[in-house]
């Protein structure tokens, strides 16, 4: 085996110790060399942690360096200018959902990376669980049949509560020049929110079950808690006009029909996604719900056997060095870190969840928030040309 691949880590926050560094850390193919955050507290404690040699606070002093192979941006808010960054430096590049908010602008990163030989993954961390990869190989072996039906959830309680921050940025002093998020109470408005952190990889997941693209989709965004503490700092609550739930229908262009429906405000655990296939020789339901300790399941059905079975997922879909106590982070995200370096060394050719897969959802994203704000259904592609209305989300 050739030499480890030599990661930088931008952020180290939660997600990068709970998901990040542990994978980089697990596969045999990579090696953390570094890790930066604004908080030279916080890269210092996740270097301790997981035995990574160098430490910054500017994450120009790392792209400019000519000895680190892979650049991994888990920061909260946008990821745009440091992503362009990244591969304008001609580093692989992993990073935090979402690319950027327009898929126009994901389209240009993943040329941009193209261009320069450069490999490309997002975190997409669904696609990665072992019952999804297990169950996107029974699809591709036939299992599934023609995709008649794809249902897809992603929905947990997490900010039923209107006092947890909105913002879940861990501000030390209160954050300065932040948009507004309550001043257009019109139905236009609001602020997408639940749709693009939550609903994206649930969005993956479907495009891969039904095999093709949308063709057409219609949407709405709600509502449902209006007055919520902005951040860690804020005692009281201000009106926020955000989508903490939100559904869409459309069809694809093999002729499957699709339905999602994406929300923070409804009773249960985390991560809360559900897939459902169904197709002209069988169907297939997964669960990515940590409930009593279990953290997905799977289980199929076919025409002459109708009631769904569980099926135990076999061992070659868990990530190198997992144990049967992950946590679902740890789990999920093994496979997304190994997987990546094992595309960078020439192991794997595919390019799963890449940038060119990001812009597809991220193009759903935008052509259901359109969809909402005009009230009418939206054809897809979009035209690439067209002025689109800005997406403003959420810093969460
Ligand atoms: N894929 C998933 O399932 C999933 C799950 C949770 C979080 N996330 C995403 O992961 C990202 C990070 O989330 P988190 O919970 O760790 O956030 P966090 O706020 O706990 O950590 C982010 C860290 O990045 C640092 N940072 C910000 N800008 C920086 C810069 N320019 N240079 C260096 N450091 C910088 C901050 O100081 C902070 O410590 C977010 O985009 C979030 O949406 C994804």
């Amino acid at each position: 085996m050739s030499d480890p691949l030599r990661v930088a880590v931008i952020g180290a926050g939660r997600w990068s110790r709970s998901a990040h560094l542990p994978g980089f850390t697990r596969s045999p193919l990579s090696k953390v060399v570094a890790i930066c955050d604004l908080h030279r507290d916080l890269a210092e404690s996740a270097a301790a942690e997981f035995g990574i040699p160098e430490v910054c606070t500017d994450a120009a002093e790392l792209l400019g360096r000519p000895d680190i192979d892979v650049v991994d941006v888990v920061t909260r808010g946008d990821h745009q200018d440091l992503v362009f960054a990244t591969l304008e430096a001609g580093k692989h590049c992993l990073v935090e959902k979402p690319v950027c908010h327009d898929y126009r602008d994901v389209w240009r990163a993943h040329e941009l990376a193209t261009s320069k030989g450069l490999k490309t993954k997002v975190g997409l961390t669904f696609r990665y669980a072992p019952a999804v990869m297990y169950m996107f190989d029974l699809i591709r072996e036939g299992f599934v049949g023609e995709p008649y039906i794809f249902n897809g959830y992603e929905q947990n309680s997490q900010w039923l509560d209107p006092d947890n921050p909105m913002d879940k940025r861990i501000h030390r002093t209160p954050p300065q020049g932040e948009p507004e998020w309550g001043t257009d109470l019109s139905r236009e408005g609001i602020v997408v929110s639940s749709l693009e952190g939550y609903g994206a990889p649930t969005i993956d997941i479907g495009l891969e079950c039904v095999g093709a693209d949308l063709t057409k989709v219609v949407g709405i965004l709600a509502n449902m808690v209006p007055y919520r503490r902005r951040t860690n700092l804020d005692t009281d609550r201000e009106r926020i006009h955000i989508d903490d739930a939100d559904m869409f229908m459309g069809e694809a262009s093999n002729g499957a029909l699709f339905s999602m429906q994406s929300s923070y405000v409804t009773v249960g655990n985390y991560p809360g996604i559900e897939a459902r296939i169904f197709g002209s020789r069988g169907a297939i339901q997964v669960r990515l719900v940590e409930e009593f300790g279990v953290i997905q399941t799977i289980k199929t059905a076919t025409p002459d056997a109708v009631e769904f079975v569980e099926r135990e997922i076999p061992p070659e879909y868990f990530a190198p060095g997992a144990r049967p106590d992950d946590h679902w982070s740890t789990a999920f995200y093994g496979n997304l870190v190994h997987n990546f370096c094992q595309e960078i060394v020439g192991e794997r050719s595919e390019d799963q969840g890449d940038f060119a897969q990001s812009a597809r959802v991220q193009e759903v994203i935008n052509a259901v928030t359109l969809s909402h704000r005009e009230h009418r259904w939206v054809d897809l592609p979009l035209d690439r040309g067209e002025e689109q209305p800005p997406i403003q989300t959420m810093p969460w």
